[in-house]
């Protein structure tokens, strides 16, 4: 896990673009400490608020020179709401970065990055990351309509192997996030494939790399409550290295996860066999615990 800070962040500056909002925040020290993958717990609605729980965002960009991070917001309830709704100079409670970012190559690379809406902004960075490794990358942009795809100029920017998919061929080709992937993986040789969207979109995503040899690191988005790994709200299945299931947070060991290890299927469920549920074994140790 990253070593967060809580911080009263100041907002330079909010921007429509296509259907979310951007948002720069000034938050000294946090832009310095985020990988791409970390995310943002944010209080929103002020002290008074009836909005108990943060409200959790990943991070598009972070700037340390500027001491700045970015989020892209997507309107669902009033949480968001509220957020595209703020103004500049306005303060907002942060806990950032938290979570485990996706994993780095040490030398080059070709990876595919794959995206769904807004959940292709966190991909943007990890990319530029990528590319200054030496590597090579393609990009995946997928959404339901045009104005609802994220990051095709700065991608488009960083590579020319960008391929746009909407569901109602408003831009691009017409179709699903999976649907070229398999040929989007084969044109640039990727042995690593970058997915950020829906589960299903995952899952599929995972199958289809696994298939053609390549990893497949995943970013979910599991409805959480804490975001830092206390309250047990967004676990869900996961295969350890010692080939048992157990459920682990997606806030702490996740968001990203190798998605070969997820059981894709069996999220929202308690698998019989998983360690700790009625004819699973030892609830054992949760990653990253030492021996006792
Ligand atoms: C790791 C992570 C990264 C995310 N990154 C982004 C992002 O970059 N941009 C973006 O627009 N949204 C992102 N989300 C989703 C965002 O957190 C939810 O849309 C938001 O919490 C909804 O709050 P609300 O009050 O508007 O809606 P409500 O539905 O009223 O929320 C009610 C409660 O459910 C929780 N909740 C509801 N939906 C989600 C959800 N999808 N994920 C997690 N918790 C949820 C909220 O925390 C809140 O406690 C991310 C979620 C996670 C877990
Ligand atoms: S959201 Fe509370 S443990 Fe993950």
């Amino acid at each position: 896990m990253a070593h967060p800070l809580k911080t009263d962040a100041e907002v330079l500056s909010r921007t429509a673009e296509g259907a979310y909002h951007r948002l720069v925040l000034r938050a000294p020290g946090v832009a310095s400490r985020v990988r791409p993958g970390h995310f943002a717990a944010l209080a929103v609605g002020g002290p008074q608020s009836a909005l108990l729980m943060r409200r959790a965002f990943a991070v598009h960009r972070a700037d340390p020179a500027a001491e700045t991070i970015e989020l892209v917001i997507a309107e669902r309830g009033p949480g968001t709401r509220e957020l595209t709704r703020a103004r500049a100079g306005d303060r907002l409670d942060l806990i950032a970065p938290l979570g485990t970012p996706f994993p780095l190559p040490e030398g080059p690379v070709s990876a595919l990055l794959v995206g769904a809406g807004h959940r292709a902004a966190p991909l943007l960075d990890l990319a530029a990351e990528i590319a200054a490794r030496g590597g090579r990358i393609g990009f995946v942009l997928a959404a339901a309509t045009a104005d609802r795809l994220y990051g095709v100029e700065r991608a488009r920017a960083l590579t020319p192997d960008v391929l746009v998919v909407t569901e109602d061929g408003s831009a691009g080709l017409t179709g699903r996030a999976t649907d070229p992937l398999a040929q989007a993986i084969l044109a640039i040789d990727a042995t690593v494939v970058h997915a950020s969207g829906p589960v299903p979109m995952l899952r599929e995503a995972s199958t289809i790399a696994q298939g053609l040899a390549a990893r497949c690191w995943t970013a979910v988005e599991e409805r959480m409550a804490c975001g830092t790994g206390l309250c047990t709200t967004c676990v869900l299945p996961v295969v350890g290295p010692d080939g048992v299931s157990r459920f682990v947070g997606s806030c702490t060991d996740g968001p990203v996860f190798d998605g070969a290890k997820v059981r894709w299927k069996d999220i929202g469920t308690v698998p019989a066999d998983l360690a700790g549920a009625d004819g699973g074994g030892d609830p054992g140790r949760w990653p990253g615990e030492g021996a006792a």
